[in-house]
C-alpha cells in the first residue's frame, strides 16, 4: 500500500513532479466543509494519512489548523505542508507537541506577483486611474466631457463617491475631483517590512522614479545594501518617515505589527497620503483607515489584506478612493505551479525521512 496523501484545495495536476509523486504516494482529494465533518473525517476514513498538502488557503475557512483539529489529527501525520508564505492560523506549536511538521514556501514566488500588485496600485494612486474608470460609463460616453466633469465635480469624503455633475467644457484632464493627477516620480514612498517582497517592491519604483524609504526593526548590512541595486534610505521606525507620499506596507502579523496604522498614527503624517497593504490586514486598524478617508487624510488606499478577514469591513465597499482585491496578490499561475512543486517536495522529502525545505516549527 502506497503512502495516504490528503490534498486539500487544488493543483495543476499536469505538472510533471505530481504526476511522479503520484506513482509513489496515493493521493486523496478533499474538499473541507465544516470543522465538525473533517474531525469525523479524521477520525473514520482518513486514519492512516501521514501527510496533508495545504493549497492556496489550506484550513483557513474553518478557523485554521489549531485546538481540537490538532487533538483529532490523524495519529500518523507527519507534516502539513501549505502553499503560502503566512502560516498565522496554524497552532505551530500544538503541532511540534504533536510531531506534526509544518512546512510552507517562502516569498520567492510570491515576491514578484506580490510587488507587481503594488506597482499597479501605485500608479493609479498617483495618476487617479481608478476615479477614471470608475465614472467612465455609458451614462457618461464622451472622453472630453468626462474629463471636464470629473475635474469640476465635487467629492463626497463621507461616502468616498464623486458628485458625478456633466460639464461640457474642455479639459486636459490633468485633475479629477480638484486631486492632481501626478506622476509617482520624486514622490516619496515609505515601505513598511523589507524582506524579499519589501525589496522588490522598492525595486519596482525605483523603476518609475520614485524615491525609496524602508522602515526595518535593523538596518540592511552593507552587502544587502548595495545588492539591493537601487537607492533607499533606512528608518528604525515610522516616525522619522512622516513625509510619505505613499505607504506600503508589507509586513506579517505580530503583536507588534498589529494596529501599527491607526487613528493616532495616520493623523500624525504631515500631509495627505496615499497606502497600500499587501502584508497582513490587521497591520491596519481599519475604522482608523476609513476614518482617515472619510477625513481626506488619506487620500487612496489599496488593500489585498483585511482586518478581519476573509470578511471585508462593509464601509470600504463603494467607495472611490479605494481598489480592493480579494487576497490575489500572489495569485499567479507561475507562482501557483511554483508553490505546488516546492509543497509536494516537502512532503516528499519528510515522508523519506529526510529534511523538509522550509520547516516552519
Ligand atoms: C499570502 O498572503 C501568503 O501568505 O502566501
Amino acid at each position: 500500500m502506497k503512502p495516504q496523501v490528503l490534498f486539500i484545495g487544488g493543483l495543476n495536476k499536469s505538472l510533471p513532479e505530481y504526476q511522479r509523486f503520484k506513482s509513489n504516494f496515493e493521493c486523496i482529494d478533499y474538499k473541507i466543509t465544516t470543522k465538525e465533518q473533517l474531525i469525523n473525517d479524521f477520525n473514520t476514513k482518513f486514519k492512516n494519512i501521514l501527510a496533508i498538502y495545504g493549497a492556496w488557503l489550506g484550513f483557513v475557512l474553518i478557523g485554521g489548523f489549531k485546538n481540537d483539529i490538532i487533538d483529532n489529527a490523524p495519529p500518523n501525520l507527519k507534516i502539513i505542508s501549505i502553499c503560502s508564505v503566512g502560516y498565522d492560523p496554524y497552532d505551530t506549536k500544538a503541532m511540534a507537541q504533536r510531531n506534526i511538521i509544518l512546512t510552507n514556501v517562502p516569498s520567492d514566488g510570491a515576491a514578484e506577483p506580490v510587488a507587481d500588485l503594488v506597482l499597479y496600485n501605485t500608479l493609479t494612486s498617483f495618476r487617479n486611474f481608478h476615479l477614471n474608470t470608475r465614472n467612465f460609463t455609458a451614462g457618461s460616453n464622451h472622453t472630453v466631457h468626462l474629463r471636464r466633469s470629473l475635474e469640476s465635480s465635487s467629492f463626497d469624503k463621507k461616502s468616498g463617491i464623486i458628485d458625478l455633475q456633466k460639464d461640457h467644457e474642455y479639459s486636459f484632464g490633468e485633475t479629477v475631483i480638484n486631486r492632481p493627477c501626478l506622476s509617482p516620480r520624486n514622490h516619496h514612498v515609505v515601505i513598511l517590512g523589507f524582506g524579499k517582497i519589501g525589496q522588490l517592491i522598492g525595486k519596482k519604483l525605483a523603476a518609475i522614479g520614485m524615491v525609496i524609504h524602508y522602515v526595518k526593526r535593523t538596518d540592511l548590512s552593507k552587502a544587502e545594501k548595495s545588492n539591493l541595486g537601487y537607492d533607499a534610505t533606512f528608518h528604525s521606525s515610522l516616525d522619522s518617515a512622516k513625509f510619505a507620499d505613499l505607504v506600503v506596507i508589507s509586513l506579517p502579523e505580530t503583536p507588534e505589527t498589529r494596529h501599527l496604522i491607526n487613528e493616532q498614527s495616520i493623523n500624525s503624517f504631515d500631509k495627505p497620503f496615499r497606502i497600500i497593504n499587501v502584508g497582513r490586514g490587521p497591520v491596519i486598524d481599519e475604522i482608523a483607515l476609513v476614518n482617515g478617508l472619510k477625513s481626506g487624510k488619506i487620500l487612496f488606499a489599496a488593500l489585498d489584506v483585511f482586518e478581519n478577514e476573509p470578511s471585508v469591513n462593509p464601509q470600504l465597499f463603494g467607495r472611490q478612493d479605494v481598489v480592493l482585491t480579494p487576497h490575489v496578490g500572489a495569485s499567479t499561475v507561475e507562482n501557483f505551479d511554483y508553490t505546488a512543486v516546492q509543497a509536494l517536495k516537502n512532503i516528499e522529502n519528510v515522508l523519506n525521512g529526510s529534511l523538509p525545505l522550509n520547516k516552519v516549527n
